[in-house]
């Protein structure tokens, strides 16, 4: 075992005997799954470091969603391979170690690849691991949530936490590479996504986000209690009114009257909805498998808007998915000049191996083309999102203060329930406080206050 017990009179203090360094990419999931990470291989006498040099572990929890994602993970590994300290040994976990699998161990880079499920069995992995003997396991499961497991918090404001109310996703989206990463969806014991809530908090921290692929579709079952995501934002929102309650991401096809209206109803969970649209053409979103509309997302749209007049509404595009036209791009940007969005992800369509689209489409979008539509969407939402940051001057709004802001450390800034950045002269607030401000003018990307 790598952990030592020295005795001082009665105080006994564990040292820990080796250190791990974990780099985090991709989507909020893999943060959160990064702190699962750290608190498992603490069990197996690990300890934490931030510095590649003096790990005995270094790893990259990864991302497949586009190439360029994975472009980056092979280009950080031959940075791992030169910096790390004799013997340590470098690991890649999460999406890519789940798509490309034994295809990394063939590279002679890499030492341990583990996938989203396996994490659990780390420690056994490491115990068998020699320089000759690299391990791999990347089992998908159809239970595992590390519901059980307290994640080693990794975030610096000790502020805002995520939490994972469910794995895997269901869709098949037939861009998109998470179905096969990821494995099927599974929703996590409420009562412990409540623990967790109620552990943070305790500790000081006065924000959840919910993570989910689609926590719309969140859904426990057990002899005694069917809850639902409305039920579960309602559970964790009763901790505290202190306690903010964020969430992501949601589904057009699948937010519901409910979702919207407890979100409604309840003071402590930010009116903020992120609900990726992917394109705004009918017959883009038939081919993506989307299972929805530009009607019905205009017409979900249009319910948030009708009972939260006030709520944020973010997205997610891409440009120049497979046979797209003109027309069907130029739908795209009309969706953007109805709805409205204060902010977006915006993308140029990535082939990924093994997805339906792959399988059955061709990419045929000349990468001049994707990106000069990317660019079109870019600039109106440039336009949109400064459209509605000026919506906000004069407005009133409740922050959660964070603390100094980047540029000038005499103003603080923190989030509006909608989760536009705001700042605000420092005075007497401090961290968690929340306070009231007024909007007096603003960016494309922050509201200035008073
Ligand atoms: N190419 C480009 N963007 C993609 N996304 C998912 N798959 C792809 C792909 N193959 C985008 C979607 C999704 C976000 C997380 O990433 O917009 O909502
Ligand atoms: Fe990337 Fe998707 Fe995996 Fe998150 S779930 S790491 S976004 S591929």
């Amino acid at each position: 075992m790598a952990k030592s017990v020295v005795c001082q009179g009665e105080i006994a203090i564990f040292v820990l005997m080796k250190k791990a360094y974990i780099e985090t990419y991709g989507c909020q999931m893999n943060v959160n799954d990064t702190e699962v990470i750290f608190a498992i291989l603490e069990k197996a006498g690990y300890g934490r470091t931030e510095i590649m040099e003096e790990a005995d572990l270094v790893m990259a929890n990864t991302c497949s969603i586009r190439d360029n994602a994975e472009q980056r993970i092979w280009g950080r590994l031959d940075v791992f391979n030169s910096k790390r300290k004799p013997g340590a040994y470098i690991g890649i976990v999460g999406c890519m170690a789940e798509r490309l699998k034994d295809k990394l161990l063939d590279t002679g880079k890499v030492d341990l690849v583990v996938g989203p499920d396996a994490y659990r069995r780390l420690p056994r992995l490491l115990e068998a691991i020699t320089p000759d003997n690299p391990q791999m396991d990347v089992l998908l499961s159809r239970e595992e949530t590390y519901a059980d497991i307290t994640p080693v918090r990794t975030d610096r404001n000790g502020l805002s936490a995520f939490i994972s109310i469910m794995r895997g996703c269901n869709n098949v989206c037939s861009y998109c590479v998470v179905p096969y990463t990821r494995g099927a969806e599974r929703s996590r014991d409420p009562h412990t996504i409540v623990r967790e809530a109620c552990d943070v908090f305790n500790k000081g921290y006065r924000e959840v986000t919910l993570l989910g692929q689609n926590v719309d579709s969140y859904l426990w079952k057990s002899e005694e209690e069917t809850v639902d995501f409305a039920d579960l934002l309602k559970m964790v929102a009763a901790i505290s009114p202190l306690l903010r309650v964020r969430f992501q991401t949601s589904h057009p096809k699948d937010i519901s009257d409910k979702v919207i209206e407890t979100i409604a109803a309840t003071p402590n969970i930010c009116k903020h909805i992120h609900l990726p649209v992917q394109s705004g053409s009918t017959r883009m979103l038939e081919l993506m498998r989307r299972k929805y509309s530009r009607e019905w997302y205009l017409e979900r749209v249009a319910k948030i808007r009708s009972v939260m007049p006030e709520c944020g509404i973010t997205t997610d595009v891409i440009a120049g998915f497979c046979t797209e036209t003109e027309q069907d791009h130029r739908q795209t940007l009309s969706l953007f000049e109805e709805v409205g969005f204060y902010w977006a992800f915006m993308f140029a369509y990535s082939d990924r191996p093994g997805t339906l689209a792959n399988r059955t489409m061709k990419d045929d979008v000349p990468p001049e083309v994707k990106n000069r539509r990317l660019k079109e969407i870019i600039d109106l939402q440039n336009r949109k999102s400064l459209e509605e940051y000026r919506k906000m001057i004069g407005k009133t709004v409740i922050v959660l203060v964070e603390g100094p802001s980047k540029r000038n450390p005499e103003e603080f800034c923190g989030r509006a329930s909608n989760n536009m950045m705001c700042v605000f002269p420092a005075g007497e607030l401090r961290k968690g406080d929340y306070t009231e401000v007024t909007v007096t003018d603003c960016t494309s990307a922050t509201l200035i206050c008073k």
